[in-house]
């Protein structure tokens, strides 16, 4: 360890402070290489399920609804997620370099805390949908019309792009004179914190009202959108129509709480203070897993997706 830490010291004094060195996950070689597979499947696999949604709810005319608009949306936004991250991944856990340099991580750290935050709002405009078509089953066509939906979408993205532009903004202005040796395996705000020799105090404030001015009200849209959902479907009477209306949201209501206990565990641990290992664990589960888990659960979950799959082969089979 201290050897490998005199490498780098040496290639940190060699190449300026203009390169980060991410240390990754681990230094065992064989590890490694369970790593790289173990990623490299999950990198396809999340990009074959985001594509096939977008394929499919593009192809499929009983799919043009307000609600697979958003949920192909999300499928975009879990590839540009992933994509931020695992590659760079990949390449550190076979390359001896592991180097990463300022504009890379500006780059890294831009997108993928866009992209978790356009989620984030994509969600609460997905818990809307829902809303709507549940609440107000009659209006829901003249309410949720095609203009309102591509607008909530470009909303989500302009909104994330522009708040992350200010903290991502203000953690590159930070001294990085401590060291240049990242514990994680991809730029984060907080393990680019530790780096800096001032003060971060202002820095953190700053990351917290940036993210709360996004997932606050987020969480909140989301939260009473599902108040009224479940009163809504309390009312009605008979138990199969309960069941049949609730089985519209199952998976959106997976995915949001999948979503939202990653930010929990995540960001709320009072006591214990940061700890590399444990923020390593909870970014992997929310930067390569969450993007894979999506689609899966929209795809098992739902019904009119797996029919349409289906329809699609036998139209295929009849064709042939
Ligand atoms: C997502 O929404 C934006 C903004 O409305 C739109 O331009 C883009 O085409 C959408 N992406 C997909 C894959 O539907």
């Amino acid at each position: 360890m201290f050897l490998s830490s005199f490498r780098y010291m040496e290639t940190f004094n060699k190449t300026s402070e203009t390169r980060f060195i991410l240390l990754g996950l681990s230094d065992f070689p064989c590890l490694q290489v369970i790593y790289f597979l173990l990623f490299f499947y999950v990198y396809i696999f999340t990009l074959f399920g985001n594509i096939l949604i977008i394929t499919v709810v593009s192809i499929k005319a009983q799919l043009h609804t307000p609600m697979y608009f958003f949920l192909k949306n999300l499928s975009c936004i879990d590839i540009f997620l992933s994509t931020a991250i695992v590659p760079k991944l990949l390449e550190n856990t076979l390359a001896k370099d592991r180097s990463i340099s300022f504009m890379g991580c500006a780059s890294q750290l831009y997108l993928s805390s866009s992209m978790m935050s356009t989620e984030c709002v994509m969600l609460a405009v997905m818990a809307y949908d829902r809303y709507v078509a549940i609440c107000h089953p009659l209006h829901y066509k003249t309410i949720m019309s095609q203009r309102l939906c591509f607008s909530l979408a470009a909303g989500s993205w302009t909104v994330s792009f522009l708040n992350c532009f200010f903290h991502v903004y203000l953690a590159f202005q930070l001294p990085f004179c401590r060291s240049n040796l990242m514990n994680h395996f991809f730029c984060e705000l907080r393990p680019l914190f530790h780096l800096s020799c001032k003060d971060i105090l202002f820095n953190e404030i700053a990351m917290y009202i940036a993210a709360s001015t996004i997932a606050a009200p987020s969480f909140l849209l989301t939260i009473i959108s599902y108040i009224h959902i479940i009163s809504t479907i309390l009312k009605i009477n008979s138990m199969s129509g309960r069941h049949k209306t609730f089985s519209t949201c199952t998976s959106h209501i997976s995915v949001v709480t999948l979503f939202y206990s990653n930010i929990l565990f995540t960001y709320l641990h009072p006591h214990s203070g940061y700890s590399p290992e444990k923020n390593k664990i909870m970014s992997l589960l929310y930067t390569t897993l969450m993007p894979l888990i999506n689609p899966i659960i929209y795809c098992m979950r739902n019904k009119n997706f797996i029919d349409s799959i289906k329809s699609g082969r036998k139209h295929i089979i009849q064709k042939a």
